[in-house]
């Protein structure tokens, strides 16, 4: 059984986790389900890397994928991909000739997304600053667009730091960073690396949440 400390519990039992529970078991399938218990279990092992407890809902799942050119993107990367939960909207509508590459530093989320089966999904079970080794990997220059829900305000500042830096210097000009956050503490680092950095609230999720559009 995990090691959680008992406010961890605590707080998944709230009133506010066992809401999350039911909105998430009610308007689900039961696969879905599965990954959102799968989920809990990883945030309460390790809250300082998850950042939260529940997955991300499909209303942030859509607004996180908001603004990518799935026209032309052939290469996208994802930091922070959990189990996957957007990981699957990205590849329902990636071009069949396209690549996904997903980080994600938990052993147990990275084979809940290898259960996706889908061979345009690169597994990359790795911290997220090691982009250009994975880029390398399937012969890509560049990323088209790159989407994080990397919990940055849980993250040591230089890891973090690092980790945007590496993002930017490894997207192609006029692609997007979108950043999916709980609140806008870290909000500079995106505003020290990118021209403009744009915040949609995105009130259908809980907790409500952020996404920052960064160019
Ligand atoms: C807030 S969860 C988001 C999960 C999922 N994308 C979603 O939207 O529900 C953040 C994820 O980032 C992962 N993570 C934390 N630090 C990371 C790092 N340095 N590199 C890659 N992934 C990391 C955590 O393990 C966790 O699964």
């Amino acid at each position: 059984m995990a090691k959680a400390p008992l406010q961890l519990i605590l707080l998944a039992c709230s009133p506010a986790g066992c809401q999350t529970l039911a909105c998430n078991l009610i308007t689900t399938s039961t696969k879905e389900s599965l990954s959102t218990f799968s989920f809990l279990l990883e945030g309460i092992r390790n809250l300082r890397t998850t950042g939260t407890l529940t997955r991300s809902s499909p209303a942030l799942c859509k607004a996180a994928i908001d603004r990518i050119d799935f026209d032309k993107a052939r290469t996208i990367v994802e930091l922070g991909a959990g189990d996957g939960v957007i990981t699957e909207y990205i590849l329902k509508r990636l071009h069949p000739e396209g690549k996904v590459i997903a980080f994600e530093v938990s052993p147990e989320l990275c084979d809940d997304m290898r259960a996706l089966g889908d061979d345009r999904l690169v597994v990359a079970q790795d911290s997220a600053e090691n982009i250009r080794h994975w880029l390398d990997q399937i012969g890509a220059d560049k990323a088209d667009h790159i989407i994080s829900a990397i919990p940055f305000a849980a993250l040591p500042v230089e890891l973090g730091k690092s980790i945007v830096k590496a993002s930017r210097d490894n997207l192609r000009p006029g692609g997007c960073y979108n950043q999916v956050h709980y609140s806008l503490k870290t909000k500079n680092y995106y505003e020290q690396a990118f021209d403009s950095v744009e915040t949609h609230r995105v009130w259908a999720n809980l907790p409500p949440a952020w996404v920052l559009y960064c160019k």
